[in-house]
Order: structure tokens, then sequence, then C-alpha cells
């Protein structure tokens, strides 16, 4: 039997208004998250192969993005798009992403917790230490820490480079010193890197891949 409730008629027109109220609450709520949610299906889908999805990645060519600054990650995304800095891996995966993307997995791997790793190098990890905290007069290295702060934990426009892949700084560090990489705005990494030696790059990141940067 069919139940015709005559009195819900007044609420069957009050309803709609409080399902509407509680569908824009709903609405606001998600609306929040759902930004990051994008970021971390493309980081799933495209970035995890190589980064890891935490953004530690296991594979030493490919940096550790977990922790660093967002602005420094939006400024690399935007520099591979121009050709500013050039990596042939790099080009095609920004090419395929939207300008409002960089700023969302930015913000989803800032955000993410930075696992160190270790040295296989303690001795030169501790003379890496020494240019790290001193830098070394002689050859006019300056020393890291004033810009990539304590622990390598960096800070705004410096990048957080403390726990980073041996492999990754090393190289990244050689190509600074031939202008391989040239989208450091002030040209200082250029000048530095070309003022080390081989055993200086070696020995810093040494030191550098055990660091917990916070
Ligand atoms: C096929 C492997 C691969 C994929 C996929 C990939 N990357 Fe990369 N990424 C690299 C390599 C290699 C570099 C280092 C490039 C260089 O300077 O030689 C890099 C560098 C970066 C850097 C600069 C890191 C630093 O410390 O300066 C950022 C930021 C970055 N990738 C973000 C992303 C994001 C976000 C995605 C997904 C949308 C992504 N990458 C997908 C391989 C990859
Ligand atoms: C005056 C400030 C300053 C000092 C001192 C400095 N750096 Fe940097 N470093 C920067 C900036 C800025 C960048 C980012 C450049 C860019 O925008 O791509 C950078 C980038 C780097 C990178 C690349 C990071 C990445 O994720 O790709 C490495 C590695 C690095 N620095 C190592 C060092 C070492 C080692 C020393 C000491 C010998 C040092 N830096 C001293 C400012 C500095």
């Amino acid at each position: 039997m069919i139940h015709r409730d005559t009195t819900s008629k007044p609420m069957s027109t009050r309803r709609p208004l409080a399902m509407t109220a509680i569908g824009l609450a709903l609405g606001w709520a998600l609306a929040l998250p759902s930004v990051a949610q994008d970021a971390k299906t493309i980081a799933t889908a495209v970035c995890g192969a190589c980064h890891g999805e935490d953004g530690n990645s296991a594979i030493p060519m490919f940096p550790k993005i977990a922790g660093l600054q967002e602005s420094y990650i939006v400024k690399q995304l935007r520099d591979f798009q121009s050709g500013r800095r050039k990596s042939d891996i790099m080009a095609p995966v920004v090419a395929a992403l939207k300008p409002e993307d960089f700023l969302s997995l930015a913000t989803y791997y800032s955000g993410q917790k930075l696992k160190p790793g270790e040295t296989g190098d303690k001795k030169a990890a501790s003379f890496g230490k020494m240019i790290y905290f001193d830098g070394n007069e002689e050859n006019g290295v300056p020393a890291c820490i004033g810009c990539h702060q304590p622990q390598g934990a960096g800070h705004l426009i410096y990048p957080r480079i403390g726990g980073q892949h041996v492999q990754y700084v090393t190289q990244q560090l050689k190509n600074f010193a031939n202008n391989d990489r040239s989208n450091d705005v002030s040209r200082f990494m250029r000048v530095t890197a070309k003022r080390m030696s081989e055993e200086e790059i070696q020995s810093v990141a040494e030191y550098l891949v055990e660091l917990d940067a916070k």
C-alpha cells in the first residue's frame, strides 16, 4: 500500500534548500582536498615512476623531490618547460602539464617527508662537511650553509639539498660547472661549481646524502 503523507508537503519545499546548503558545504569541503588529489593522481600516474610517489626516488640519477621548497619546484618546472633548464627526460613530462598543475604538484611534493640516504664513504663525508660549513679559502669556494642552511634544509629560493642522492648532486654540480645547467639566476652556482675540485664535489655530496633536512 502506498502511504501518502500530506503533512510532509511543507517540508518538501524546505528540503531542497537544506539539501542545497549541505551540498554547498560539502562542495567547499571537497574543493580544497581535490586540488591535492589531482596532484596526487599525476604524481602516481606520471612522476612516481622516477621520483617515487612520495618524492623519495629510489634511483640515484633521479632527484628526491620530497620536501623541496614549493617556489623552487615551480621555478624548475617552468624552467624545464621554457628550456632554461635542459633535460631530455623532464622536457616531455612538463610539456604535457598545464601551468596550474605546477603549483599543485609543488605543494604536494614539498609537503612530502624526505627520507635521507647513507654515505658509502665516511672519510669523504667528513671532508665534505668542512666544505659545507667553511668553504675553501684557497680556491674561493663559499660555505654552502650560508644559503642552503643547516642540514641542507634550504629556504625559499635556496633548495633543500640535504638527503639528496650522491649521484644527482655530483651531476648537477658538474652541470653547473660546464654551463650545462644555467638556470641559476645570479650565476652563483655556476661560479661556485667551477671553483670546486672533483674531490670537493664528491665529498660534499657524500656529506649531504645523510642529512635529515626538515
Ligand atoms: C622518466 C623519469 C622522470 C619522470 C617521469 C619525471 N621526472 Fe622529474 N626529473 C627527472 C630527472 C632525470 C631530473 C633531473 C634533470 C636534470 O637536471 O638532469 C628531474 C628533475 C625534476 C625536478 C627538479 C629537481 C631538483 O632538485 O632540481 C623536479 C621539480 C621534477 N623533476 C618534478 C617532476 C614532476 C612533478 C614529475 C611528474 C609530473 C616528474 N618530475 C616526472 C626524471 C623524471
Ligand atoms: C649564495 C647562495 C648559495 C650558496 C652559498 C650556495 N648555493 Fe647552491 N644553490 C643556490 C641557488 C639559488 C640554487 C638554485 C638555482 C636554481 O634556481 O635553479 C642552488 C642550487 C644548488 C644545487 C642544485 C639543487 C637541486 O636540487 O638540483 C646544488 C647541488 C647546490 N646548490 C649545491 C651547493 C653547494 C655544494 C654549495 C657550497 C659549495 C652551494 N650550493 C652554495 C644558492 C647557493
